[in-house]
């Protein structure tokens, strides 16, 4: 079999056990075996790029990085649907139905899935372009991202149209949320506060690995083109399923409004046991001709509806506030409540983020706060209960020092919240530092987690994050913690031997290895996230330009703003934070960029390519990227010249000049697809 051959039968074969397991939930091939058909696609499309199809799994698990998202209008308008909450509404939606349409009326009901709308085309069977709502007219073009996404098929099955849109929902279920915000909790992001926000923002992320690792799902909805097969709704949704998709589950037909209620009552039920959230029941007229009688306003059908389920809420009194001291600092006040019953949980907590949210809701002493739980889990404070309110009661006073380490806290302008001051050696803030260093994005040790760290810190073994690397095996053997028994079963020792202190010593010996730019992520320096670490390490190449650049040129680096610049020159100027850049330097950690490690591909390896004309995007990020994977730019076209990147109105004389020595001249489009990014 020759490699071409070889890539068409892995694709195919990795694509049917793809559907296997994602759209009929019957797999065939056990995850090892599977895992080894697709390394060896991976590794021969590495070998021969120019052979990988447009289908290829190999795209699932993303590496494309999309600096901005362009903006397409839609081929239809996205509309959006006119939604209540009331039965009364409902009913009053079905007599204007009825008095339009006479004979033969059939509803169609479905879930509300609560993420984010998202339209996909298919063009010849090809997943060619995903693009979000936006304002409905236009939106963004998200696609490398929505590839990552597996039960979205990437080629469409049987016989399917040749031009297909098809719209749905993409979210993130609740076991991947709540395993994603433990990962940033870790590391000191804030938590997304539904799996709809955490769904928008996984679309938007820049770097489509990092999107297929968060177990983001689709829903469809409607689907729209040109002479598609069958005259109603219900049967075209069914009809996806033989052109590849997962078989809709919950959908059902009925002839009144009665049906329509039966269904909202059942799935208002249902709901909480399903594994992701929906907010309501979107109730369709089913016939096609119907729904045209029936027409639209501007922004939404007036043949569908959206009823919502009323989130649910109680009234409970506060009773204290804690005042939570964060890794950077950040002080939150945690209401303390008498423990009150909401959907299916006893709710006794919950936050009120900062001193604004306090002010703005008037919260005072002694008041019963409302309650909240709609589609998200985390329960919200949403108001006061006004009719419970005592006279005279006081106003909250948020604390004014630190109840960590007693420093005075402070409130800088334009800081989001209050905060403690005391850096250096407030516990939280030294423990969340130590913490940060060695989170899996981070130095990645993962022989300590958060009770080892308490253990290090309270044997005074470690308080800055360059006194892991003094550990010996003197310091960690016999380490003791006493751990209080909960279940009186008498309390416990926890204590260092042989096997721990190795593997600890051993991962903070293999840290050493990690890249420069995790290191300069590990180092907490505030705003200044993984990606905007990776772009500095990439533009500055090691510390010692980081560290003196100003924040003028800091600035030049994108997603570098005026607030990080000020925080990275802060960090840089503080005594404290250089001496510990030097102990960890002299450790033996990676403070310079290798250059495989600052590239972004490998899609251009040792070509030379000239740049010519105008471009979507300014020339020098067109050459950035070049050299991102791996290219090199050069001034004049040659005989050694591989090939000229043609922008707009490139001049007549360059072109002759390719031509006749016979160098391929190609668009940005085609770079774009070359490299990866389209
Ligand atoms: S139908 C023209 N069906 O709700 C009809 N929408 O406010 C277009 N949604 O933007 C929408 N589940 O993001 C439809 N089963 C469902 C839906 C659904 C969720 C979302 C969708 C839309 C919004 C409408």
């Amino acid at each position: 079999m020759t490699p071409k051959e070889e890539i068409q039968k892995l694709t195919d074969e990795v694509n049917q056990h793809n559907y296997n397991y994602y759209m009929l939930d019957n797999p065939t091939i056990s995850d090892y075996d599977f895992d080894i058909l697709l390394a060896r696609l991976v590794d021969l499309e590495k070998q021969y790029p120019e052979y990988a199809l447009p289908d290829s799994p190999t795209q699932r698990v993303g590496g494309t990085v999309t600096k901005q998202f362009r903006t397409v209008r839609h081929i239809y308008p996205m509309l959006s649907l006119g939604n209540t909450y009331s039965e009364a509404d409902l009913q009053e939606f079905n007599r204007r139905v009825e008095s339009l349409v006479h004979d033969n009326l059939e509803y169609v009901c479905e879930l509300k899935y609560d993420g984010v709308a998202i339209s996909l085309i298919y063009e010849n069977g090809y997943l060619s372009r995903a693009v979000t709502r936006g304002d409905g007219v236009q939106g963004d073009d998200v696609t490398a991202n929505v590839k990552t996404i597996k039960s979205i098929p990437l080629k469409l099955r049987g016989d399917y149209p040749p031009l297909l849109e098809v719209r749905g929902e993409i979210l993130m279920p609740y076991s991947a949320f709540e395993a994603l915000n433990r990962e940033r909790e870790d590391i000191g992001e804030p938590p997304f506060a539904n799996p709809r926000n955490a769904a928008s923002g996984s679309l938007k992320l820049q770097d489509s690995s990092e999107v297929a690792r968060r177990g983001l799902d689709f829903h469809l909805y409607y689907a729209l083109g040109e002479n598609l097969p069958c005259d109603n709704h219900y049967d075209r949704i069914m009809k996806l399923a033989d052109w590849g998709f997962r078989k809709v589950q919950v959908i059902t037909k009925t002839k009144n409004i009665e049906g329509v209620f039966g269904f909202i009552g059942e799935w208002n039920e249902k709901r909480k046991s399903l594994p992701y959230a929906i907010d309501g029941i979107v109730i369709k007229v089913n016939s096609y001709t119907q729904q045209q009688q029936i027409g639209a306003t501007a922004k939404s059908p007036r043949w569908a509806i959206a009823y919502k389920f009323k989130a649910e809420r109680v009234s409970t009194p506060l009773l204290s506030i804690d005042y939570q001291v964060g890794r950077t600092g950040i002080v939150t006040p945690v209401a303390n409540l008498a423990p009150v019953q909401l959907a299916g949980t006893t709710v006794k907590r919950a936050t009120m983020h900062n001193n604004d949210f306090i002010t703005s809701m008037d919260i005072r002493e002694g008041d019963w706060l409302f309650v909240e739980k709609g589609g998200e889990i985390i329960p919200k404070i949403v108001g006061v209960d006004m009719e419970k309110r005592q006279a005279g009661s006081q106003e909250v006073r948020f604390v004014t020092t630190c109840p960590e380490c007693g420093a005075v806290l402070v409130n800088n302008e334009g800081e989001a919240g209050i905060f403690c001051p005391n850096e250096q050696s407030c516990p939280p803030q030294i423990k969340g530092r130590l913490e940060h260093f060695i989170s899996r994005k981070a130095m990645n040790i993962e022989s300590l987690g958060e009770g080892k760290i308490e253990m290090l810190f309270e044997n005074g073994l470690v308080r800055d994050i360059a006194d892991f690397y003094n550990l010996t095996y003197n310091k960690l053997f016999g380490l003791e913690k006493k751990i209080e028994s909960i279940d009186n079963k008498g309390d416990r020792i926890l204590s260092f031997k042989d096997k721990t202190v190795e593997n600890i010593l051993s991962g903070i010996e293999k840290s050493k290895q990690v890249p420069f730019a995790r290191v300069l992520f590990a180092l907490g320096i505030r705003y200044v996230g993984e990606t905007t670490a990776k772009k500095l390490a990439r533009h500055f190449k090691n510390i010692d330009v980081v560290s003196s650049a100003t924040k003028e040129e800091l600035m030049q680096v994108d997603d570098v703003g005026e607030r990080v610049a000020d925080s990275i020159v802060n960090f840089f100027n503080n005594a404290g934070n250089l001496q510990t850049v030097v102990r960890l330097r002299e450790a033996g950690l990676n403070f310079e960029t290798k250059d495989e490690i600052s590239k972004l591909g490998t899609a251009l390896d040792g070509k030379s390519i000239v740049v010519s004309g105008v471009f979507s995007v300014p020339r020098d990020e067109i050459k950035q990227k070049i050299e991102d994977y791996g290219g090199k730019n050069v001034s004049s076209i040659s005989k050694n010249t591989d090939f000229v990147l043609a922008g707009e109105k490139m001049g007549p004389e360059k072109r002759k000049k390719a031509e006749n020595l016979g160098i391929p001249i190609i668009s940005e489009e085609d770079f774009y697809i070359m490299i990866g990014e389209k």
